[in-house]
């Protein structure tokens, strides 16, 4: 871990609501998210699918639709600043400087009617705030991220429409616009989840390579437990909405409190699909409805009665549990 302690977060978010309206009503997804950052920092954030993890991930970028999402409450604080009260110049900025994020689906990240040249160009230019580069200059510099991603032919990749590259090779173009557009952040959601899980696998350790290299910050959204383990320092768990625990990664992994992370690690390896394979029974509430108190509650095989009424906040901070180490959960309650 590269971060100094005292030092003010590259990213903070407090206490995230994100609400959909949608027929037949809101749906609650969001329920205080509380999610921090530090620079140089690699943070994974695992959960099962529809946990909202990309909800977070794209509120921080301010893409999400609006409405029918709404955030009723909560801050963002990128550097400081607070991206929801950002101005369209300042959030233009963010998105060209400071955060860059790559998506689950490697083609819906790309224009199918321009060639790669085009659009790693556009970004190219885009990050020169300005200055003005010669067409040969900006072919020079679209070159060297393709080739840090390991593409064949390069020269011959920057000619060739979306549809002519195989599914690793669009994702690994889209690594390469990350790489470029980003300075200080990386968000990667999911990447190559929609691929072989060879071709995912050596999408992650390519992606770990280059972050390692350029030492920039990275949120890594994956399903893909073992990859976690080997490449963040910290990680966070949410389940429904709510982030329920986080720690050092390796002190998470060698003694994981809340029961969902218990379930999730019983799980391994894959998370997706419906419900949590052989670690817990049910699924992810309907967020329309969400269970009142803890919202693990229902499927829970330690909960309580208090779990039913009230929502549990953080303990472990001052607990015979190390210093790093949260968890939203009433069986720790007596712990501080
Ligand atoms: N555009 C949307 N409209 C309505 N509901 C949405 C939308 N996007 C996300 N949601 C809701 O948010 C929940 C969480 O989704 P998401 O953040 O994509 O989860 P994850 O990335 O963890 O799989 C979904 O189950 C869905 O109920
Ligand atoms: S608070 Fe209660 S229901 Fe929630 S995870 Fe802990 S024991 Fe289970
Ligand atoms: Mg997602």
């Amino acid at each position: 871990m590269r971060f100094e302690m005292g030092t003010s977060p590259l990213l903070e978010i407090k206490d995230l609501h994100v609400h959909f309206d949608v027929y037949g009503g809101t749906l609650r997804v969001l329920d205080g998210v509380n999610f921090t950052v530090h620079s140089g920092q690699k943070v994974g954030l695992v959960g099962e699918t529809g946990c909202g993890k990309t909800t977070t991930m794209k509120s921080i970028l301010r893409i999400l639709p609006m409405p029918p999402a709404r955030i009723p409450r909560g801050e963002i604080y990128f550097k400081g600043q607070d991206v929801l009260k950002m101005g369209e110049g300042e959030l233009r900025q963010v998105r060209s400087e400071g955060i860059s994020m790559i998506f689950q689906d490697p083609t819906a990240a790309l224009n199918p009617v321009f060639t790669i040249g085009q659009q790693l160009g556009a970004v190219v230019k885009y990050s020169m705030e300005g200055k003005k580069l010669s067409k040969k200059e900006i072919r020079e510099r679209a070159i060297i991220p393709l080739k840090e991603v390991a593409l064949p032919d390069p020269e011959r990749m920057l000619d060739s429409y979306p549809i002519q590259l195989s599914g690793g090779m669009r994702q690994r173009v889209c690594i390469a616009m990350a790489l470029v557009a980003s300075r200080e952040l990386l968000i990667a959601d999911e990447p190559g989840t929609s691929l072989d899980v060879t071709i995912e696998d050596q999408i992650l350790r390519l992606l770990h390579r280059l972050v390692e290299e350029k030492n920039v910050s990275v949120i890594l959204i994956t399903h893909t437990l073992g990859v976690v383990r080997e490449t963040t320092d910290r990680v966070y768990v949410m389940y429904a909405g709510n982030m329920v625990e986080m720690a050092a990664t390796e002190e998470l992994f060698a003694q994981p409190l809340h029961p969902y992370t218990r379930g999730l690690m019983d799980a391994v390896p894959r998370l997706t699909g419906g419900g949590i394979a052989d670690g817990i029974p049910g699924r992810i509430p309907d967020y329309l409805n969400p269970p009142p108190g803890c919202r693990f509650h229902p499927r829970c095989p330690r909960a309580m009665e208090i779990c039913r009424q009230e929502k549990p906040s953080f303990y472990g901070k001052r607990s015979g549990v190390s210093d790093n180490h949260e968890v939203a959960c009433f069986l720790y309650r007596d712990s501080e």
